[in-house]
């Protein structure tokens, strides 16, 4: 009897053991409670876009790794910029899942959000003027995407500051034409699953509280190690 249990349960190990293993990449969860971001973020929505879209985003990358064995060992930052060697679909749920996963640590609950380094301040205002300015202009990024799509700060490779946006899910480190590369250090989500709830059809609104919530201490860090 009890040699019969093993051998099932080494066949239901050798059935199972590589589906699990076959899971690359993974959905972390949110760095914090689905309402810590309200009133600008609501719950409902946060437990929709992470648990849904972009859950959605990880399981079809997954289903990927099989068409394609470059993948394999392939971390989700590597995969951004070689992202020209694969298809429509590797690009699309690859770059879900890396923008996402970036986008949930630049967002924090009350109190734990920080302010511009002096460094950070000191960047932006040498590229845009003022902090004001360079609001301005990333609003008009975001406000401007016609669609889905996102809005970017990143340090360009001569390590200036830029603002930029992309179509869909495509990001600054994808090696694609038509796309300003550099390190992101602050993303927004335009795209109407992350705010129709609250917001409906007003983008504007959702904009302008969103910067509400922005995790500066992330945005610092991300600009220090750019910088480097
Ligand atoms: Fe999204």
């Amino acid at each position: 009897m009890k040699r019969a249990l093993l051998s099932v349960a080494a066949a239901l190990a050798a059935v199972c053991l590589p589906a699990l293993a076959a899971a690359q990449f993974t959905l972390a969860p949110l760095p914090y409670p689905a309402d810590a971001l309200e009133p600008h973020i609501d719950r409902l929505t946060m437990e929709i876009h992470h648990g849904r879209h972009h859950a959605a985003y990880v399981n079809n990358l997954n289903a990927q790794t099989k068409n394609f064995p470059d993948l394999a060992g392939l971390s989700l930052e590597a995969l951004q910029g070689r992202i020209s060697a694969f298809n429509e679909a590797v690009r699309n749920n690859g770059g879900g899942h890396y923008n996402h996963e970036l986008f949930w640590k630049l967002m924090a609950p009350e109190g734990q959000r920080g302010k511009p380094s002096a460094a950070l301040e000191a960047a932006i205002n040498a590229a845009f003027g003022s902090l004001e300015e360079m609001r301005k202009r990333f609003d008009a990024a975001a406000l401007g995407r016609f669609g889905s799509g996102w809005a970017w700060l990143i340090v360009t490779p001569d390590k200036k500051l830029a603002v930029t946006s992309t179509p869909n899910q495509d990001n600054p480190l994808m090696d694609l034409p038509g796309i300003q590369r550099g390190a992101p250090i602050l993303a927004l989500d335009v795209w109407e699953h992350a705010y129709y709830l609250k917001y409906q059809n007003k983008r504007a609104e959702y904009v302008t509280n969103w910067w509400n919530v922005v995790n500066w201490n992330e945005v610092n860090a991300r600009f220090a190690a750019a910088v480097k």
